[in-house]
């Protein structure tokens, strides 16, 4: 029994770090990102390992889950003997350096899952700008090993970087009236699925209007407080209870009928 509840506690609070994760990314809530890193001039290794320990310690999210604790593996210290995250990095997968390991830990997550852990590890290319990612891939090499990330690296990672997108207006996080839109903006997704992909923290919205009707499902966003769903009792207090002040009448609105009308 307490075995079952250590595991849901870790679940919890991963998916809280995740959830906080996904806030930071919306322009409004984060401070850290905008002078967290401007990698456009010095790309030398050792500007590459000060801005990746700037992005661990703040807008990466890293601490949350690698701080403290067994939730995620010790990235500072051996685990079970093996160094630290530097040094075992090019041993973990048989034929893969340890450059190529960390960028695909932090890319791809699920690819190689630590052995005793649970598959929480966020995917950070929806939090963090690629070539971000490479300056904290060089911050991890630092820990115990040498780095080879080089410019190149970022450069080609900056050259293939999606436009930064446009600052949402003041007042919430996107204005779009499109409700796929606002699942996205609001980090709905991050824990709700839609269409097979998402988050499994809450209740899927696939098929979500053949069990609650309109009215209901204002209440959940409203006031998700107000009623747990069946089988989610152990995740009752997770959702956030912000979507009231973060949603304009309209984009409430335009959500409910959008859920209310999967079946
Ligand atoms: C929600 C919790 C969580 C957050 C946030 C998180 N991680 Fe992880 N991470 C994990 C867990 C759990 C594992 C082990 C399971 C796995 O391999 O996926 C892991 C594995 C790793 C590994 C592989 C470790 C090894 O020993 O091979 C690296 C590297 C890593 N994380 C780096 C980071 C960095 C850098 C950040 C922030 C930018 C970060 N993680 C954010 C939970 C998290
Ligand atoms: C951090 C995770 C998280 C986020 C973000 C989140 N939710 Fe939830 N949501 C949950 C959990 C967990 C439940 C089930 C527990 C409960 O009822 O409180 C839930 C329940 C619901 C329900 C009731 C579903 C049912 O079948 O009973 C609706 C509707 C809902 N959420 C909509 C949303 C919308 C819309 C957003 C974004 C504006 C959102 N949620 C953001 C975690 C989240």
């Amino acid at each position: 029994m307490w075995r079952t509840n250590l595991k849901i506690a870790a679940l919890v609070l991963g998916v809280v770090g995740l959830f906080t994760l996904v806030a930071n990314s919306i322009p409004q809530l984060e401070s850290d990102v905008p002078q967290a890193l401007d990698l456009s001039g010095d790309l030398s290794p050792a500007a590459l390992v000060a801005a990746g320990e700037r992005i661990y310690g703040g807008a990466g999210g890293c601490a949350t889950c690698h701080g403290l604790g067994t939730r995620a593996p010790n990235l500072f210290s051996g685990e079970g003997g093996q160094g630290a995250i530097g040094a075992r990095c090019g041993g973990r997968k048989p034929g893969m350096s340890c450059k190529d390991y960390l960028f695909e830990s932090l890319t791809e997550p699920g690819a190689f899952v630590v052995p005793g852990y649970q598959p929480i590890m966020p995917d950070l290319r929806r939090t963090l700008p690629a070539d971000q990612i490479w300056a904290v891939v060089a911050y991890l090499e630092s820990l115990g090993g040498s780095v080879d990330v080089v410019a190149e690296d970022v450069r080609a990672a900056q050259a293939t970087a999606p436009p930064a997108p446009p600052a949402p207006p003041a007042g919430g996080a996107t204005q779009s009236l499109d409700p796929r839109e606002i699942l996205a903006a609001n980090a709905c997704v991050g824990c709700h699925a839609l269409g097979g992909t998402g988050g499994a923290v809450g209740p899927p919205f696939d098929g979500i209007g053949r069990r609650l009707g309109p009215d209901q499902i204002r209440e959940a966003i409203l006031n998700p407080a107000a009623t747990t769903s069946a089988g989610y009792e152990q995740m009752a207090g997770v959702m956030p209870a912000t979507f009231g002040q973060q949603l304009t009448a309209a984009q409430l609105e335009a959500l409910v009928t959008f859920l209310a009308s999967q079946r």
